[in-house]
């Protein structure tokens, strides 16, 4: 089995004090097992806010985990005042990228079309994108809401992709709704159909996480589901033991 790939994503929250709490947490635990033990069955990746980036590379320089960030500019460099370029991140050690979450095509107006300038761009530089797609609340009760997340996946994944997707309901996120196994095998094994539908044979490998208020009581049951390849976790990843109990998972 691949190993789980567990993302942090911070949002905008966190200090110093807590990057030293989580990495501090991450370094016990990567002591306890050997880098290949934890390499087998995880792969975890956390996500803080830009300033917190040098800290956090250097706190767990010494672990397997790798570091991302939580969005880029779609170009690498020129006068885009406030921006942070991918090329910018990779000079951090930051090996991933979170693109298109639904807090940014909300908040920030982005659409598909700049979601997927971004990913090319992220992924020539040579970070690994992780794209997320997910329907509202009102598109959910709709029997078609999976056309949203086909059009979503078509506007922003572009023609060479070759990152992680991530499915996040947005009635999930921060609701401690969770999406029920059985919603969550039914949506990734449509996402899976489309995937290949779009990228023929390479479809069939790219992995695709869940998000949506994962907890260290549910995630056994998520990633014991096959079709999940890992986790985008959010609130529950700034609690260090929670987030432990996250990486640590049993599957059921
Ligand atoms: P929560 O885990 O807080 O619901 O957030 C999910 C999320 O948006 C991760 O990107």
């Amino acid at each position: 089995m691949s190993p789980k790939i567990i993302v942090g994503n911070w949002k905008m929250n966190g200090t110093k004090e807590k990057v030293h709490e989580i990495a501090h947490a991450l370094t016990t635990y990567s002591n306890r097992l050997s880098h290949e033990e934890i390499q087998n069955k995880t792969q975890i990746v956390i996500c803080p806010p830009f300033t917190l980036l040098p800290l956090l590379a250097e706190c767990l320089k010494e672990t397997p985990c790798l570091l991302g960030a939580q969005n880029c500019h779609e170009k690498l460099s020129g006068a885009h005042t406030g921006d942070i370029s991918a090329a910018m991140l990779l000079e951090f050690g930051v090996s991933h990228v979170i693109l298109g979450h639904s807090e940014r095509r909300q908040n920030h107006g982005e659409l598909d079309s700049i979601i997927r300038q971004k990913v090319t761009t992220a992924t020539q530089a040579g970070l690994t994108p992780i794209v997320c797609i997910g329907e509202t609340r009102e598109q959910h009760e709709e029997e078609t809401y999976t056309d949203v997340l086909g059009w979503q996946m078509e506007g922003s994944l572009p023609n060479d992709f070759s990152g992680i997707l991530a499915y996040e309901p947005i009635w999930a996120i921060g609701t401690g709704l969770t999406a029920s196994p059985e919603q969550i095998t039914e949506t990734m094994c449509f996402l899976r159909e489309e995937l290949i539908r779009q990228f023929g044979k390479s479809g069939k490998t790219i992995p695709i996480l869940y998000g949506g208020s994962v907890t260290a009581d549910n995630v056994s049951t998520i990633l014991s589901i096959p079709e999940v390849a890992g986790v985008l976790v959010g609130g529950q990843s700034l609690n260090a033991d929670t987030f432990l109990h996250i990486i640590e998972y049993q599957c059921l």
